[in-house]
């Protein structure tokens, strides 16, 4: 009876993918992984396919409630937002793979990976890169003026070394996004902080960082806190960087939209 109990409690036997919080293994060479860490993190604890591909909407809002306690309506968003990347006519899933194409989500400038144009590989994610960013989380608790920092000293490394670079309004509103999805997920929501070792060792491993006390968000993730604090570090962006200006206008870019 305690085993069969403690067998419902962790979900096993329940779904093709029973993921959990304690299991997680690393893609295998058959396995797909994309440019976003945290959907890379769930397929490995297995709250995604760990395939990492063919993803339907059930998987993604389930799999965004389970492991991270986001909002039906907000994994039904951003599920339509990742169908985006599936060019086949009438499709009704899409994965990792399809994630990665370059310029419809998956954008340049990236905190984690390097611009498409090099290597062509905006995929794995880059140590160098990386550091580069994480020099702008001065503190032990990353802020929305860091995130800010970070992501738009990636934008300038960009306009200076790659002639190639792009941002579309979708890629830059997506960008904001994914600063606050790392603030509201593994931080404090009423400070709008989150602990820099704890992002960090999100981002290096892939792994949901429970070995550092990080547990699943309460309450739930919407919609609106996660467009609110988007917008928040839209705002805290330092425009005013020489060349951001010049690239807004190459790209017609004028609003607000990174
Ligand atoms: C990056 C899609 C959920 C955090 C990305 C990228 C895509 C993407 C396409 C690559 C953008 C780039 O070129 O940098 C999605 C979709 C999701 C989802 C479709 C849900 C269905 C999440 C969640 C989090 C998250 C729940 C929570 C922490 C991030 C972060 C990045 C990112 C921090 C930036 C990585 C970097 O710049 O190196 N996401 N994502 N994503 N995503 Fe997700
Ligand atoms: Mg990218």
């Amino acid at each position: 009876r305690i085993s069969l109990s403690l067998a419902v409690l962790l979900g096993v036997g329940e779904a093709s993918t029973p993921g959990s919080l304690w299991s997680w293994h690393p893609p295998t060479a058959k396995d797909s992984r994309g440019p976003c860490p945290m959907l890379n993190t769930l397929a490995n604890h297995e709250f995604l396919p760990h395939t990492g591909r063919d993803f339907t909407q059930d998987d993604i809002v389930n799999a965004l409630k389970t492991g991270l306690n986001f909002s039906d309506e907000l994994g039904t968003f951003l599920f339509e937002q990742g169908l985006k990347t599936n060019t086949a006519e009438n499709a009704t899933t899409w994965g990792l793979d399809t994630l990665s194409t370059h310029n419809i989500l998956e954008h340049d400038a990236s905190l984690s990976r390097a611009d498409h144009e090099y290597a062509n590989d905006a995929v794995t994610f880059n140590a160098t890169v990386f550091e580069q960013t994480s020099s702008y989380w001065t503190g032990d608790l990353i802020n929305i003026q860091m995130a800010a920092d970070a992501r738009l000293a990636r934008i300038v490394d960009s306009l200076k070394y790659n002639p190639e670079f792009s941002l579309s309004a979708t890629g830059a509103q997506f960008g904001a996004g994914e600063g606050a999805a790392y603030l509201i997920v593994f931080g404090n929501r009423t400070e709008v902080t989150a602990r820099k070792d704890v992002v960090r060792s999100f981002f290096e491993n892939e792994r949901l960082p429970t070995d550092m006390g990080w547990t699943i968000p309460s309450p739930a993730i919407t919609i609106k806190e996660l467009f609110e604090v988007k917008d928040a570090i839209i705002a805290a962006t330092r425009f005013e960087v020489e060349g951001v200006e010049k690239m807004k206008r190459a790209h017609g870019i004028l609003d607000k939209g990174f």
